[in-house]
């Protein structure tokens, strides 16, 4: 089967998303977002399937809000764990590669070297523990994980942040003992398609760019490639949330994924940098 013959791309309008439709663009995949399928529903999302016939799905959308899943606690699970079980399970019967992706989140922090792809999930907050019962839901789909997408589109990114709060001229304050990798949303998609281009089998594989840092550090770069000067604080993730009064989840200090299985990435300095440059800002 020609596996590029009708592509799925649910949650094409995130940032993700978005750079999916364009990476795959020359097979014209049928992108389509919450408006026309709502992962809220497995049975209409199972329906959907039936009726479309997709040669290939690649799901973007994804209940991402990790402070908001420690009250609104069933919908994370639907979204990102159940509905995705559903998809994975249909493609099985159909011999249909599923593409879902995780996060560095299912990892608890404490592995002082990062995290090859077959280390067990131990996560610390629910928006983790919906991801890391995704991964045993669609175990035998390609399951990417990834960390710190950075990307088009209207979704909050800390690059974007950091970038708006910069550009108005304000003093940061950033917090300095989460060590994370950090993902270009366009670098993300290609090493999608190299896995799919290579028929590589399926599992769990760790795609962001090279280069894991404090968020503090990633502050300092981009400031410094934009050329300006703010004042960055530096302060830890305790002090960062403290007064906060809703809900915060708990994240992992140091969450680097090591890529065992793929070409290497370009780093993340030069994602940044052409990041900047071609979302013109
Ligand atoms: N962003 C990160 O830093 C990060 C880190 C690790 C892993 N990931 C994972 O990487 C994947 C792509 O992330 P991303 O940053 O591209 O996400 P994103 O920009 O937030 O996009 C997610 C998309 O999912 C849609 N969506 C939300 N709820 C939905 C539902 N019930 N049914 C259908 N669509 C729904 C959203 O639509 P609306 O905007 O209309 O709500 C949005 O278009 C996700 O699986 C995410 O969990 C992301």
């Amino acid at each position: 089967m020609d596996i590029y013959r009708k592509i799925l791309v649910i949650g094409a309008q995130g940032q993700l998303g978005q750079e999916i439709m364009k990476v795959f663009a020359q097979y014209a995949p049928h992108g389509i977002a919450i408006e026309d399928l709502d992962l809220s529903c497995p049975p209409k999302v199972v329906e959907y399937l039936e009726t479309f016939q997709p040669t290939l799905v690649i799901n973007c959308a994804a209940y991402n809000d990790v402070d908001g899943a420690e009250i609104n606690t069933s919908e994370p699970f639907l979204i990102n764990a159940i509905t995705p079980g559903y998809i994975s399970k249909w493609c099985k019967e159909y011999a249909v590669p599923f593409v879902q992706y995780s996060t560095d989140y299912v990892f608890d922090g404490t592995h002082k070297n990062g995290y090859t792809e077959d280390v067990a999930p131990s996560p610390i907050s629910v928006y983790a523990q919906s991801k890391a019962l995704m991964e045993q839901l669609c175990a035998g789909s390609y399951i990417i994980r990834t960390s710190y997408i950075f990307g088009r589109g209207s979704s909050f990114n800390f690059v974007r942040a950091i970038i708006n709060s910069a550009q108005s001229g304000k003093d940061l304050t950033v917090v300095d003992d989460q060590v994370h990798c950090y993902t270009h949303a366009h670098d993300l998609a290609l090493q999608t398609k190299y896995i799919l281009d290579h028929s590589l089998p399926v599992g769990i594989y760790h795609i962001t760019n090279e280069g894991g840092m404090s968020l503090y550090g990633l502050a300092q770069i981009i400031v410094s490639l934009l050329g300006l000067a703010n004042t960055i604080t530096p302060v830890s993730t305790d002090e960062y949330y403290k007064g906060k009064t809703t809900p915060v989840a708990k994240r992992p200090l140091f969450s680097a994924l090591i890529n065992t299985k793929l070409p290497s990435m370009r780093s993340i300095k030069e994602a940044l940098e052409e990041y900047i440059v071609s979302t013109k800002i």
